[in-house]
């Protein structure tokens, strides 16, 4: 069991499934709805809970309605909300989620009127009692600050940072940490084709994952590429989250001292298996 903690967001999410995806000014039903808690940082705990770890979030937190359910699944998962700072105003980052029946794809109109994490509200925290520091790649600015106090002040600790989105500024922190975690959206916005292709331009020095949906994961380690296969899917139901799982299978392997190779494999499983099934209860 380590212990560990996960700064980033934690979400609202209304998943609308629908028959096939729907065009532009159409109408049409939804085939089902569930509520449920979100964001990448909580799903990735989510998940690292069921793996038998103490998670710990790092997620800002609105004193309205929205906010006590998510914190009360956060409960749930046995996810400890002690850090989370905690405001009257404003409202919980809302994902309006359509969930295609057809192919599991999930598209995501996102809402937001709440604050980032800052580095005064980081430093309260003692990090000697974590394990492993996981971050979400956003509020780049203050990230950056907040990743230069982990090093000054624990350095050992391994500091996993999730790079999903293009986000201005965000390579500035990439030298950080110990494992980069790419999603296969931020290579193609940055104008690369092939996994291999944004891997082989990474310091030698650097280590990193990058997914590639149906195609598998790869991994870059001492200057070489490792590639673990996708395990085959007659049907994908639900991609939503499916990357934050990836990376809780990656944090679980890693934190156990595991190859990287084996490690790949394991978070492919997981992800594989997220995609067969609605939601996150019982995945492991
Ligand atoms: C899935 C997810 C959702 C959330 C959205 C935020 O990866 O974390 O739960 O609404 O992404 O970007």
């Amino acid at each position: 069991m380590a212990v560990i903690l996960a700064t980033g967001i934690a979400t609202l999410d209304i998943i609308n499934e629908v028959a096939c995806y729907p065009a532009e000014d159409n109408e049409v039903r939804a085939l089902s709805q569930r509520i449920s808690r979100g964001g990448n940082a909580s799903n990735t705990l989510c998940v690292l809970s069921q793996l038998g770890h103490q998670g710990f979030l790092m997620a800002t937190l609105i004193d309205e309605a929205d906010g006590q359910v998510i914190e009360a699944d956060l409960h749930r998962q046995q996810i400890d909300t002690r850090f989370c700072p905690r405001l009257s105003e404003g409202k919980m980052p809302t994902s309006y989620v359509t969930l295609n029946r057809q192919n599991g794809s999930r598209t995501i109109v996102h809402y937001r009127d709440c604050p980032e994490v800052d580095l005064a509200t980081f430093q309260q925290i003692d990090l000697s009692s974590f394990d492993w520091l996981h971050f979400e790649g956003r509020n780049v600015p203050e990230l950056e600050k907040i990743l230069q106090h982990c090093r000054q002040n624990n350095q050992n600790v391994p500091i996993s940072l999730e790079i999903e989105k293009p986000r201005e500024g965000i390579e500035h922190l990439f030298e950080f940490a110990d494992w980069l975690l790419f999603s296969k959206h931020y290579a193609q916005a940055k104008g690369f084709s092939s996994a291999e292709e944004m891997l082989t331009i990474l310091p030698a020095n650097y280590q990193a994952t990058l997914t590639w949906g149906a195609e598998g994961a790869y991994g870059w380690h001492n200057g070489e590429i490792i590639y673990s296969a996708a395990p085959q899917l007659d049907r994908v139901v639900d991609s939503l989250g499916a990357g934050d799982t990836f990376n809780a299978g990656m944090i679980h392997r890693l934190v156990a001292n595991r190859s990287l190779n084996e490690s790949l494999q394991f978070a492919s499983q997981l992800a594989a298996r997220k995609c067969q099934q609605y939601g996150f209860e019982n995945l492991v």
